[in-house]
């Protein structure tokens, strides 16, 4: 992979080195290209490469370096932009990558420089940050080496292991289909296929009674994985980069974005190979193509010559793995349950279908909406107004945090999807969660009711709570988290699947904005970007830079639908129009018929089965989803 990104480290850094001083500056230069890739060895497409290559460079640095990555577009029609997902960046809030938050997007042609210190350990990934970018393939590992880490003298060697869904289809191809008229209810474009290190049938050699560090990564844009290694536990060690008391399980259940690192000790056989096997959570799922494959198989290779067996599980045996709770791990640092917080923020997940007819995710009565300029230049171009909420819009959903003080967030799932919450900048205590991770993570949606968080009746809080930075909120459940505002920044908070963020499910936290004030100022290069993209950075969210307080012309979210209207009547009303207007232009259904989007299927009528390949033929179904 270090043949793929010129790695330099500084003359003076091998001084440093010399003199016993470990920090290196590790600089990547990333030409980002359009390339062709087959990963499925099913179709072959378009993806983000980095200097001509995909899969894309693993970042490794160890803690304490200057990592500075180079960035220039060259995908000739894409904005595009980088998250160092996890990193606090504390000090950097201007290096954390997403559009519109944090910078502008980075327009073709331009370069844009990430520049910061690495101050943690760990198993980290990168992605692009740019409306739907990083399912194009553009994301991948960073690691974060550590000779220090509790468990550095427990194995002999270490594996980096991502597993990902896969889209034959470009995300600019999908993603307006997505959200649109024809897809009411919202349901998620389904992959193609399920990748393991952006391949298949990956073979991991191993020796005998030899301990392993494998370190997991979920890189999807949306489905999760459960991942067990057949005839063997192992040990939990790592959580999106908090060490954790080792802790035994066989079963994980990884939502995107999440990373585990587990010890694995091999038999002192080597007549077997013995099969890892990653399995596609379907309930995220709408509807199953029966070409999709579900489950995949990769080995622990203990000798070349011993057979490679399939995973021995069927589909229907999938919805009975029990994945260990990850709220129950112990970080080894001991760090006890934070304070009664200073702030509470109460927050509710809902979809709900707005004027347009399109299906929008919402916390509380808010669809986030990007600003006219990004969020952290409005803090710094407004002075003393800064700590005045309303200046960055309404509908980024911001909320400003003093300081340094204990922020409690209650997140109510009103919806009956799972997602996978990530909140930049931070990890956070996770303090309760119901319904727990485990055999009746679903038994709230049988109950047909969500069930809210009551603050006077709800479990004993972990008096050492697990710490991580992306949490999974279960289907009409709740969670608890907690973690204190001492990184000024403006932070991303959202539903790591891409197409639910697209769907406007996040919100923004303004943290210590005077601080910030105090502390940052923005490389040229960073300005320079929004001068080539034609993006102010200066003013409000509306893009005034004479009276902060005057929001006019901020983009805005549709309407709500009226009292009185169902969303489902305002759908159907839609929809008869557009079946008149087809009816009277039969041509225009071949304007449609780009509608590669196979979970049209969605009706009452619809097959439980639909080709996942030859989506070039769907055709609205107006009638079924009508209602
Ligand atoms: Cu991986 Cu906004 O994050």
């Amino acid at each position: 992979m270090a043949l793929l990104a010129r790695v330099t480290c500084l003359v003076l850094t091998t001084l440093l080195a010399i003199a016993g001083c470990q920090a290196k500056t590790v600089t990547y230069d990333f030409n980002v290209t359009w390339v062709a890739a087959n990963p499925d060895g099913l179709y072959e497409r378009k993806v983000v490469g980095i200097n001509g290559q995909w899969p894309l460079p693993v970042i490794e640095v160890d803690k304490g370096d200057q990592l500075v990555v180079n960035m220039y577009n060259g995908l000739g029609d894409k904005t595009s932009s980088i998250h160092f997902h996890g990193m606090f960046q504390n000090g950097t809030n201007d290096m954390d990558g997403p559009s519109m938050v944090t910078q502008c997007p980075i327009p073709p042609g331009s370069s844009f420089t990430y520049n910061f210190t690495v101050n943690q350990n760990g198993t980290y990934w990168y992605h692009c940050h740019t409306e739907n970018c990083y399912p194009d393939g553009y994301r991948q590992a960073l690691i974060v080496h550590d000779k220090d880490a509790p468990f550095a003298n427990d194995y002999e060697e270490e594996f980096t292991v991502t597993m990902s869904d896969w889209y034959h289809t470009l995300t600019e191809d999908i993603a307006p289909s997505y959200m649109s008229l024809y897809n009411p209810t919202g349901a998620e474009p389904i992959p193609n296929s399920f990748l393991f290190n952006d391949t298949l049938n990956v073979s991991i050699p191993v020796k005998p009674n030899t301990t392993y560090l494998l370190r997991l990564i979920n890189i999807a844009a949306f489905v999760s994985q459960y991942f067990y290694i057949e005839d063997h536990t192992f040990k939990i060690v790592e959580i999106d980069g908090v060490y954790t008391e080792p802790t035994e399980a066989d079963t994980l259940y990884i939502a995107v974005a999440q990373r585990y690192s587990i010890l694995v000790t091999t038999k002192n056989t080597t007549d077997q190979n013995f099969p890892i096997v990653t399995v596609a959570d379907t309930v995220l799922l709408d509807t199953i193509p029966s070409d999709l494959k579900l489950n995949n198989t990769n080995w622990l290779e203990y000798s070349k010559s011993a057979p490679y067996p399939q995973a021995d599980i069927q589909v229907a045996q999938a919805q009975d793995l029990v994945p260990f709770d990850d709220i129950t791990l112990v970080p080894s640092d001991g760090m006890p349950l934070l304070p009664e917080p200073d702030i509470q923020i109460n927050v509710t997940v809902i979809m709900q279908n707005l004027m347009n007819g399109y299906n929008y995710a919402f916390l509380n009565n808010i669809t986030y909406t990007a600003p006219k300029v990004p969020t952290l230049y409005t803090v710094l171009s407004s002075g003393n107004l800064a700590t005045n909420s309303e200046i960055y819009g309404e509908f980024t959903h911001p909320v400003v945090l003093n300081h340094n003080d204990v922020v409690e967030i209650i997140l109510n799932n009103n919806d009956t999807g799972t997602h996978p919450f990530h909140l930049h900048g931070h990890n956070f205590q996770v303090l309760d969660r119901q319904p727990p991770v485990g055999p009746n993570f679903y038994s709230n949606l049988n109950g047909g009711n969500p069930v809210n968080y009551d603050s006077s009746n709800h479990t004993t809080f972990p008096s050492v709570p697990a710490r991580r930075d992306t949490f999974v909120l279960p289907p009409y459940g709740y969670f608890v988290i907690r973690f204190v505002a001492d990184n000024p920044g403006v932070w991303f908070f959202h539903c790591h699947i891409d197409w639910h963020l697209a769907a406007g499910l996040g919100m923004l936290f303004i943290e210590a904005p005077t601080q910030l004030q105090e502390r940052l100022s923005i490389p040229e290069d960073h300005y320079q970007a929004c001068r080539a993209a034609g993006v102010p950075y200066e003013g409000n969210a509306a893009a005034n830079a004479q009276d902060f307080l005057d929001l006019a012309g901020e983009n805005t979210q549709q309407a709500f639908i009226p009292a009185g209207f169902t969303a489902r009547g305002i759908v159907a009303l839609v929809f008869s129009c557009i079946s008149a207007v087809l009816g009277m232009a039969g041509i225009s259904v071949y304007g449609l018929t780009d509608l590669n989007f196979h979970t049209m299927y969605t009706g009452p009528d619809a097959p439980n089965t639909t080709e996942s390949v030859a989506m070039d033929n769907v055709q609205p179904k107006t009638e079924e989803n009508t209602g």
